[in-house]
């Protein structure tokens, strides 16, 4: 009971945290003094408690041993090389080269007549991911702009449909080939779908004006519209769930879609002056999926409770180690989306955010966007590959192991083995820093007697000095960082 109020709380915080962030660029025209006014719920329903059925309390542990997944944002903007979706979006941040926004949204919308990614392959894409160390993918099969990169028939705007040039492809339901390729391979698939749709007539309704990213009317005002809409989400995400094989992973996005009890003051400021409740009945869309697929992970993003199966700091890492499931979604570059010469993070820094978020618990997504022709940037898949060839001498210092305390002491990252026998002492260099010749590992709750470098076996040399244990390292041993093993007295009871 303890553990459970201990997730709530941090599920909550995170929550909170997640839309405190977007609340930067949001619409924070004045509120009612009813919306300022405090929200708690006064006891705690089902819904809002995290998920302890045990199949899915599992299923986290087993997603917990990936560590590193591959994120692709890809769709019809690709064409342009702009931001995904957002640009036809009207707030105050976003900018469209001072175009006139009625004939940019045209444009933009008509994308799906232009789309012919004829030099896309899967099997690269899945051999970039496995030269990388990535164990599972999370694939964009529907952005905000609503263009489905799946074969949907509840609307024409599908990368299936005729409209689209790519439909003459005999498998031009690209989702159905990364889904059936990356689990061929022995990765976990995952899911990515926007719950709000800014091209279906139900949720931006084209009678009236779209101020913002919400619903623009309210769906208590005009209840059979919305009905509307949760079934088409519905729907969507039934195909989703059952025509592609067991996914592993339903990744929804757009969290200003979310029930009344999720909403607090900070949430109500993020959705702006009219605030809508936009209930999309999870608790519906979840029972459906997990009929067919009942160990199937839901990541109800930034909602909390018992759809959002681990959380999903953005763009950034948290301060220090969460204990509950979680996963950082980062971009290799600035954008999610493929944009033209991006600025990528160096495979130096790649490397040291993996293992910073490895040793706090979490999983890290890293997203590339593929071009107009669905092929993935020279310059990620050189990174992606020098990632792949770190990991391949250190990955045992990653893959499968759990948080060790202090979790990060400077320059070092700490993990262990599940079974707690073995640890693991990261040492993060700087580009092209050589290691230095005596360091001091972190003071463990045990005393080590032994310490090998990952990929080199024999042993280093160790010096005890009080509690303080230093290692002599050949100074030519060092890239990006330096993986050091850690093993400890086995103590009576054999551990
Ligand atoms: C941000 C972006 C959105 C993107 C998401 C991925 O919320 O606005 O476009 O899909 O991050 O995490």
């Amino acid at each position: 009971m303890k553990k459970h109020i201990i997730l709530f709380a941090a599920l909550l915080l995170s929550a909170l945290g997640a839309g405190a962030q977007v609340a930067v660029n949001a619409d924070s025209a004045s509120l009612t003094p009813a919306q300022k006014c405090i929200h708690h719920p006064r006891h705690y329903t089902e819904e809002q408690m995290p998920e302890d059925n045990p199949i899915i309390v599992d299923r986290l542990e087993e997603w917990k041993d990936l560590k590193f997944g591959f994120m692709v944002h890809w769709g019809i903007y690709a064409q342009w090389g702009v931001v995904e979706s957002w640009s036809i979006c009207s707030e105050p941040w976003i900018t469209r080269d001072g175009r006139d926004y009625m004939t940019y949204v045209q444009s933009y919308r008509a994308l799906n007549k232009s789309f012919k990614p004829t030099k896309f392959d899967a099997n690269r894409w899945a051999k970039n991911a496995a030269d990388a160390g990535m164990k599972y993918v999370v694939f964009t099969t529907k952005h905000h702009d609503g263009f489905c990169m799946f074969d949907s028939k509840y609307t024409d705007y599908t990368i299936s449909n005729k409209s689209c040039p790519y439909s003459k492809k005999i498998d031009s339901d690209v989702t159905r080939s990364i889904v059936e390729t990356f689990r061929s391979k022995g990765f976990w698939t995952g899911l990515y779908f926007s719950k709000p749709d800014w091209h279906c007539p139900d949720y931006w309704a084209p009678e009236w004006a779209t101020p913002d990213r919400n619903v623009n009317y309210d769906p208590q005002q005009d209840p059979e519209r919305w009905q509307r809409y949760c079934d088409f989400t519905y729907n969507q995400i039934y195909e989703l769930t059952h025509n592609y094989g067991p996914i592993d992973i339903l990744w929804l996005d757009g969290g200003w879609v979310r029930p009344e009890w999720s909403i607090t003051p900070e949430i109500r400021e993020w959705l702006g002056c009219r605030g809508y409740v936009q209930d999309i009945d999870m608790p519906a869309i979840a029972k459906m999926a997990r009929e067919k697929i009942p160990d199937l992970l839901i990541v109800d993003r930034s909602v909390g409770g018992k759809y959002e199966n681990y959380t999903t700091p953005e763009q950034q890492i948290p301060q220090s180690y969460m204990p509950q499931p979680w996963e950082t979604c980062m971009t290799m570059g600035d954008s999610w989306s493929y944009v033209p010469n991006d600025n990528y993070k160096s495979t130096n820094t790649l490397i040291h955010t993996l293992c910073d978020v490895v040793a706090k618990g979490g999983n890290l997504l890293l997203n590339v966007g593929p071009d107009a022709y669905g092929v993935l940037p020279e310059r990620a898949v050189v990174r992606m590959k020098e990632i792949g060839q770190w990991l391949k001498i250190n990955g045992e210092a990653i893959y499968e192991t759990r948080p060790l305390m202090p979790f990060v002491d400077g320059r070092w990252r700490l993990t262990q083995s599940k079974d707690g026998k073995t640890a693991y002492a990261i040492y993060l260099l700087d580009e092209g820093e050589a290691m230095p010749e005596v360091v001091t590992l972190p003071k463990f709750d045990r005393n080590p007697v032994k310490v090998s470098l990952l990929g080199k076996g024999g042993s280093v040399k160790m010096r005890q000095d009080g509690s303080n244990t230093e290692l002599y390292v050949h100074p030519s041993e060092s890239n990006h960082a330096v993986a050091f093993k850690v093993q400890f007295e086995k103590t009576k009871k054999g551990r």
